[in-house]
């Protein structure tokens, strides 16, 4: 329904890519919690690190919808690499072609969208998970620049990117108003990258702690005004959650298609076991989640590229359901695998601990549930509406 014979024939570009060449990589990935570098110059090739950004800047400019299916393609073999295109993307690269001046542009974008060089975001904090506007990394203001002291954890490409867009407090004073979008380029003095995390899932991908001491950052690497960071990086994240939308709805259905196919192949009492409803229910109930969490958020995508639309409400929602749908469809695809399922010789026990992080990383369901929520309130009471009202009050006999 949303996708054109273009988006199709992409689609099938990119599983054909995800299956040949990351496919063969996933479990050692996953066992030595690192990423396969060699794949970087491929992402690159294929255009996957500049979907976003127009071409005068080297990006390879897709509609939003092109770059979600590519997420998804990616994530229903590797979370991991679904990841560290999602955070790239949509989270390190964005802010600088939405917020950027035309200098920042020239200097930043070609390295990270087709230099095959790669880009983060730094938003978390100890203090500063769900409260992102906790923020205490504090950037004093100093001849030409900032000096930069604290530092960011849970970061998505942190020790491989080049390029890291990040806030900091240019005021102690003003709240989420006094907070800055700045960018920092791997190697700059007072930067150093800490401790990778030793995570439940999504193993392949490169989480750390960033830890910056009198570090410079010149006024030129501010992204817009001062005060305007809090505000650009919820902008930033209503697009980022789309995107982690859709790598959850691609573990999901890589978790489904292979239990399906096991479903149809494995035989007891004499017959395959999706000829039991046990089964087949099952079954059934993973394609319809899978297809309720495709139209959320391939509309949250079309939306997103609809000039002056906000989409907050649709992206939360997007985010929402298919992060829990995945959470339940890996689960079930272990079910339907039983012992197979639990061992390591099948990807599904893999995909089930990348799923969780779907519910957590940019912003947890419990965040979704309260933007979500906060933006019904506002529309219900900005209602003039007299259905629902009691008798006397409504426009009733
Ligand atoms: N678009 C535009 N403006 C927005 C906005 C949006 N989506 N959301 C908020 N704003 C504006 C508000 O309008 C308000 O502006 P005004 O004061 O001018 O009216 C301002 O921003 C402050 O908004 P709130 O009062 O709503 O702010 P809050 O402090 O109550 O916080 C929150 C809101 C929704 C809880 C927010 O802090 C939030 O989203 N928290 C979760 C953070 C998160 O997702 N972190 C994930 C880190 S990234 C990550 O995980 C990366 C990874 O690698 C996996």
């Amino acid at each position: 329904m949303w996708t054109t014979p273009e988006h199709d024939k992409y689609r099938l570009k990119i599983r054909e890519f995800a299956e040949g060449e990351i496919a063969p990589y996933t479990h050692t990935m996953d066992d030595e919690q690192s990423f396969r570098m060699e794949l970087v110059p491929r992402l690159n090739e294929l255009g996957l690190l500049g979907l976003q950004v127009d071409r005068a800047y080297g990006g390879s400019f897709t509609d939003t919808l092109t770059y979600i299916i590519a997420v998804e393609e990616v994530s229903r073999v590797c979370g991991s690499t679904g990841i560290l295109l999602a955070a790239h993307n949509s989270l390190g690269t964005y802010p600088i072609y939405r917020f950027g001046n035309e200098e920042q542009k020239r200097k930043y974008l070609p390295e990270i969208t087709s230099g095959g060089k790669l880009s983060a975001f730094g938003l978390s904090e100890p203090e500063a998970g769900s409260d992102a506007g906790g923020t205490k990394t504090y950037a004093a203001k100093t001849d030409g620049g900032y000096l930069v002291n604290g530092g960011k954890c849970w970061i998505t490409n942190g020790g491989i990117a080049r390029t890291i867009v990040f806030t900091a407090r240019t005021s102690k004073e003003k709240g989420v108003k006094g907070i800055s979008s700045l960018i920092l380029s791997a190697g700059t003095k007072g930067f150093t990258v800490g401790k990778k995390e030793n995570k439940l899932g999504m193993r392949g991908s490169d989480t750390r702690v960033l830890h910056f001491e009198d570090m410079f950052i010149a006024e030129s690497d501010r992204l817009g005004e001062e005060g305007q960071g809090f505000k650009q990086f919820m902008i930033t994240l209503d697009g980022g959650r789309v995107s982690i939308g859709a790598m959850a709805l691609g573990i999901a259905q890589g978790a489904y298609d292979i239990a399906a196919k096991y479903a149809i192949k494995r035989k007891q009492f004499g017959k395959p076991i999706a000829e039991f409803q046990g089964i087949a229910f099952k079954l059934a109930d993973m394609a319809t989640q899978l297809q309720a969490a495709r139209h959320l958020i391939y509309h949250a995508a079309i939306l997103k590229d609809k000039p002056g639309i906000r989409f907050t409400r649709e992206a939360a929602m997007a985010k929402l359901y298919a992060s829990e749908i995945a959470n339940n469809i890996t689960y079930a695809a272990i079910g339907v695998l039983g012992a197979e399922g639990y061992s390591q010789d099948y990807a599904v026990e893999r995909m089930y601990r990348d799923a969780k992080l779907c519910e957590i990383g940019e912003g947890t369901s419990e965040i979704q549930r309260l933007v979500i929520s906060r933006l019904i309130v506002d529309e219900v009471s900005q209602s003039t509406s007299t259905f629902g009202l009691p008798r006397e009050k409504a426009n009733t006999e």
